[in-house]
């Protein structure tokens, strides 16, 4: 078994059969809801009408049945869940309409032993948690917010690579659910023509040589339409570059596929050998000037790759070849934010 994985069973909720059900056949009867689910038709009908609450749009047609007419952009556990195609990341959902941010919950169920692969996903962030201190912004309904939890059984030095995994996997599945293709800032902030459309903030608990578990918390700009004043010019998001609404479940459940896979491919090494290609192709800045800017070192250069263990290699003015490590610099490129 690949470490740091534990198969999680789930069983399919009433609403999720439902769901199902209706999204196989064009037309589903109440009578054979009942059967199937071996429930009552008073609850079959209650059932209906909460998702309709929901926003589903479920046509009653006399002597035919239920036909579902419209899927909303809702992100429940049973919406996302529907469009899970992994073995483990996002089989265990944790949904909340509202959370101050999906990272702190995420975190408090990490110390409450919340399997390897529980991802928390929520509608709205009250206090979204951004890198070096900083606010994430997700207004209502309008972006992607989720925490994965993960449990890899390597020492923790290796973790902040998570990032870079996690980085590949979102870039790779905006790109195969949009058709533009986007680019990674170093290392882990997803950008499409030099604007920020997806951020991760990676926290881990751990002892000195013990993984507790890992949050890998991504926030993507879906469907914001305004960002303010001040983001106007760095940000940008899906629906401003495509003009075109994704559903998010659809996004968050390839983001989950493609971050399993890649955390496998991780977990084989416990370094990004298997992965550098992919995520070089994707550098935003590779072969070009950037700016280092270290605490008291300050350069410029010529960013070539990265290193198998995720750092930056930059060329700088003298002919000599730097590694920067994460977290304690930032890069950027000599005329702007990217
Ligand atoms: C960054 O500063 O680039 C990282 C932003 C990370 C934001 C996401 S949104 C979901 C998760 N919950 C948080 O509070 N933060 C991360």
């Amino acid at each position: 078994m690949t470490e740091g994985k534990t198969r999680v069973k789930v069983r399919r909720s009433m609403k999720t059969e439902i769901l199902a059900m209706l999204q196989e056949e064009t037309y589903v009867s109440g009578q054979a809801i009942c059967n199937r689910l071996n429930v009552s038709r008073t609850a079959v009908w209650k059932m209906i009408n909460r998702l309709r609450e929901e926003g589903y749009e479920i046509e009653a047609v006399p002597n035919k049945g239920y036909c579902l007419k419209h899927i909303p952009d809702v992100i429940t556990r049973e919406a996302c869940l529907k469009e899970m195609d992994t073995e483990w990341a996002g089989q265990n959902i944790i949904y909340r309409e509202e959370v101050d941010s999906t990272n702190t919950l995420a975190k408090k169920l990490g110390e409450e032993g919340a399997p390897h692969g529980t991802l928390v996903v929520a509608d709205m962030q009250t206090r979204g948690k951004g890198r070096l201190g900083r606010s994430w912004y997700i207004p209502k309904g309008q972006a992607i917010a989720m925490s994965l939890i993960l449990r890899p059984q390597v020492e923790p030095q290796y973790a902040s690579m998570l990032t870079l995994v996690a980085a590949l996997a979102v870039s790779r599945a905006i790109d195969e659910k949009t058709g533009i293709r986007t680019e990674i800032k170093w290392p882990n902030d997803i950008v499409y023509q030099g604007k920020k459309i997806c951020g991760i903030l990676t926290e881990m608990s751990a002892d000195m040589d013990t993984i507790h578990y890992v949050i890998v918390g991504i926030g993507i700009n879906t469907g914001t339409i305004a960002f303010g004043k001040e983001l106007e010019e760095k940000a940008d998001s899906l629906f401003r570059i495509t003009e075109e609404f994704i559903p998010r479940r659809i996004l968050i459940a390839e983001v989950m596929k493609r971050l399993e896979y890649y955390y496998e491919q991780f977990c084989r090494t416990k370094d990004l050998s298997l992965l550098r290609d992919a995520y070089e192709e994707r550098l935003a800045n590779k072969n070009n000037q950037v700016r280092v800017l270290a605490p008291g070192n300050e350069y410029t250069g010529t960013c070539l790759g990265i290193t198998k263990d995720g750092e930056l290699l930059v060329r700088g003015e003298s002919g000599a070849v730097q590694t920067v490590v994460s977290g304690e610099v930032s890069v950027r490129g000599i005329y702007g934010y990217v």
